[in-house]
């Protein structure tokens, strides 16, 4: 079987799981003996906020928004101790990988799971009250345990987000890979060309990088449009480099 019969996704085993000790629980429905998926990457992240809000970009506007950045970022189930703040991230690799993950995933609000497919890692999650400095109750945040890409060209915008192409085995790589020529730092929303202090390195000369996120780098470089942000590309690279300080 060649990479093209195969498709990628992405999992988030997100804090919620990891305090309750599902994790266990999520990798075994996820095996290949169940769901005929193998690992192609893996990590263990703090999750900056930059990062949380890339992620979830597309809910921007929604209400929950703001309590969903929290929560992925493990600030509501460790709220004092911020070194327990973890998610574990996950490529799979797989025949229809992306959809098969979906329903092992199932609803995303852990009620409906519960009542329409039980049995589902889902259905094990919770809606718990979010509430404002008063402690008065403003809304609902799911904590549905995992996440799982909704479709192929989404989970290639997430595992690029969040794997660089070394975090993958080479024969697994699902996207195309180049060679940088040049070095490229990162700080407070902006790309330069020399190192300073307090500038994170993003990629140096013969690293190997994601083919489309060198595009994007250099067309910041250039003055040009990118077609995806600098966040999309430098989450990747600040992962776990120093502790959060929000
Ligand atoms: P993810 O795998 O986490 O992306 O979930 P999903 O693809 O099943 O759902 P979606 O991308 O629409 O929403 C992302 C996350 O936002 C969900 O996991 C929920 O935690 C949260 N969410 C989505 N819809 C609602 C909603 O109507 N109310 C609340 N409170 N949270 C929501
Ligand atoms: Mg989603």
């Amino acid at each position: 079987m060649t990479n093209q019969n195969l498709e990628h996704t992405l999992v988030l085993i997100k804090p919620d799981a990891l305090k309750n000790s599902l994790t266990g629980y999520v990798l075994s429905q996820l095996s290949e003996y169940h769901a005929g998926l193998r690992f192609a990457g893996s990590k263990i992240v703090n999750v900056p906020r930059m990062l949380a809000e890339e992620h979830y970009a597309e809910h921007r506007a929604k209400p929950f928004y703001f309590s969903l950045i929290d929560f992925i970022r493990g600030r509501d189930q460790y709220p004092d101790a911020p070194e327990k703040r973890r998610v574990i991230a996950l490529v799979y690799q797989g025949v229809d990988a992306v959809q098969k993950v979906r329903d092992i995933a199932g609803p995303t609000d852990p009620h409906v799971a519960r009542e329409t497919r039980p049995g589902c890692v889902r259905a094990l999650g919770s809606v718990v009250p979010v509430k404002d400095a008063d402690g008065n109750v403003i809304g609902h945040r799911m904590d549905n345990l995992i996440h799982a890409s909704a479709t192929v060209p989404e989970a290639e915008r997430e595992i690029k987000l969040w794997f660089k192409p070394t975090d993958i085995p080479p024969l697994m790589r699902p996207y195309e890979t180049v060679t940088c020529d040049q070095s490229y730092y990162y700080q407070e929303g902006q790309l330069f060309t020399e190192y300073a202090a307090d500038r994170t390195l993003l990629v140096a000369p013969g690293a190997c990088v994601w083919k489309t996120d060198l595009e994007v780098l250099n067309a910041i470089n250039e003055g040009a449009t990118p077609a995806y942000t600098l966040e999309a590309v430098a989450s990747k690279y600040v992962v776990n480099e120093r502790p959060e300080e929000d």
